[in-house]
C-alpha cells in the first residue's frame, strides 16, 4: 500500500472516531441563549443569526453596515429570535470592539455565546509588500477578537459560556495569493489554542471552539476565488449549522468541510504531497 493511500485511510478513520465521540447536540440548549455574532450583515455570520433565532436565541449582532444590519434583525425576529438587536461597529476602531461587547451584556443582561466571524476585506494576490494593509488586517481579523474575548470572559464565566472563533484551513496551512489573510488566521489558532489551555489549566468554565472552514460560498469568498481555484465551495448555511453546533456542544475544534482535516493531517505527514495539491488547485500563469 502507498504511503498516500496509508494517509488517506488513516486520516478517514481518525475524522469517524472524532464523529463519533462528539457529545450530542440538544438544540433546546439555544433557546433563550444569549448570542453576539460578529461580522453578521453578510455570509456566514448572517447565516449563523438566522440558525440562532430558529433556535429561539436572543442575538445581538454586529459588523458595519447599519441598514443591512437592521434588516438581519427584522429576518431574525420573524424567524423566532427572542431578541434581535444590532450595532454598528467597526472592528479597525480601538474602541468598537469593546464597544460592542458591553452593548451585547447590556441589552441581554449577560452573554452565552461570543462568536467572533468577521473579517475585513483583501485581496487574492501575489505578496506585494504591502506591509500597511497586513498591519490594518491584523487589527481586524486578530487583535479585535482577542480584546473582545478579554472583555467577555468574566460574564461567559458566570453563565458557563463559550467562545467560538470562526477560523480557516488557510491559519492550518500556508496558502498562495493570502499571505496577509492566512498570517491573520495562524494568529487566532495560535493564541485561541493557548487560551484553551490556560482555561482548563485555571479550571475555567469557558470553552473556547475553534473553527477551521475550507472553502464557503459566501458571496464575497466566491468572487475572490472566481478563475483562480477549482476547489469546491460548501453551503454558508451548512458551515453555519455546523459552528453553531460544535460551540453548543463545547467541542475543541471543527473541521468543515470534511477535507479540510485530512489536509491538516497529510500536511505533516507528507509535505511534499500538501504543496503538489495546493500549488495545483491555482490557476496562476505568470
Ligand atoms: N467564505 C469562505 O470561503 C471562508 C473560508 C474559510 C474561513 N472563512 C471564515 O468565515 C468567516 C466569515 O467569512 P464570510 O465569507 O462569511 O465573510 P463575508 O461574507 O465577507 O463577511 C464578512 C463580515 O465581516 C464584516 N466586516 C468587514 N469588515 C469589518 C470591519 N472593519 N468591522 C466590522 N465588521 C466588518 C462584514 O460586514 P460590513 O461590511 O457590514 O462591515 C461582514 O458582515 C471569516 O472569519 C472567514 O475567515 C470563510
Amino acid at each position: 500500500m502507498g504511503s498516500f493511500t496509508k494517509i488517506l485511510i488513516a486520516s478517514i478513520v481518525a475524522y469517524i472516531a472524532v464523529k463519533w465521540t462528539t457529545p450530542g447536540f440538544d438544540p433546546e440548549s439555544l433557546r433563550g441563549a444569549r448570542v453576539l455574532v460578529t461580522g453578521a450583515s453578510t455570509g456566514i455570520g448572517e447565516q449563523m443569526a438566522y440558525h440562532y433565532a430558529r433556535f429561539g436565541a436572543e442575538i445581538v449582532i454586529t459588523a458595519r453596515r447599519e441598514k443591512v444590519l437592521q434588516q438581519v434583525a427584522e429576518k431574525c425576529l420573524s424567524l423566532g429570535a427572542q431578541k434581535a438587536l444590532y450595532i454598528a461597529a467597526d472592528m479597525a476602531s480601538d474602541s468598537d470592539p469593546d464597544k460592542v461587547v458591553d452593548f451585547a451584556l447590556k441589552k441581554l443582561g449577560g452573554l452565552d455565546y461570543l462568536v467572533l466571524n468577521h473579517i475585513g476585506s483583501s485581496h487574492v494576490r501575489m505578496w506585494e509588500g504591502d506591509v500597511e494593509h497586513t498591519r490594518d488586517l491584523m487589527k481586524v481579523n486578530f487583535l479585535s477578537y482577542i480584546q473582545m474575548a478579554w472583555r467577555a470572559l468574566p460574564f461567559l464565566e458566570q453563565r458557563k459560556g463559550s467562545v467560538v472563533v470562526v477560523s480557516s484551513l488557510a491559519g492550518k496551512m500556508s496558502n498562495p495569493l493570502v499571505a496577509p489573510y492566512t498570517s491573520t488566521k495562524f494568529a487566532l489558532n495560535g493564541f485561541f489554542g493557548s487560551l484553551q489551555h490556560e482555561l482548563a489549566m485555571k479550571k475555567s468554565n469557558v470553552s473556547i471552539s475553534i473553527c477551521i472552514l475550507g472553502l464557503i460560498d459566501t458571496d464575497s469568498a466566491m468572487e475572490k476565488v472566481r478563475g483562480i481555484t477549482k476547489v469546491p465551495a460548501y453551503p454558508a448555511t451548512d458551515a453555519a449549522l455546523n459552528i453553531i453546533i460544535t460551540g453548543a456542544t463545547r467541542q475543541l475544534e471543527l473541521y468543515y468541510p470534511w477535507y479540510t482535516y485530512i489536509m491538516t493531517i497529510i500536511k505533516d505527514w507528507s509535505p511534499f504531497v500538501t504543496s503538489y495539491i495546493i500549488q495545483n488547485s491555482y490557476n496562476y500563469n505568470p
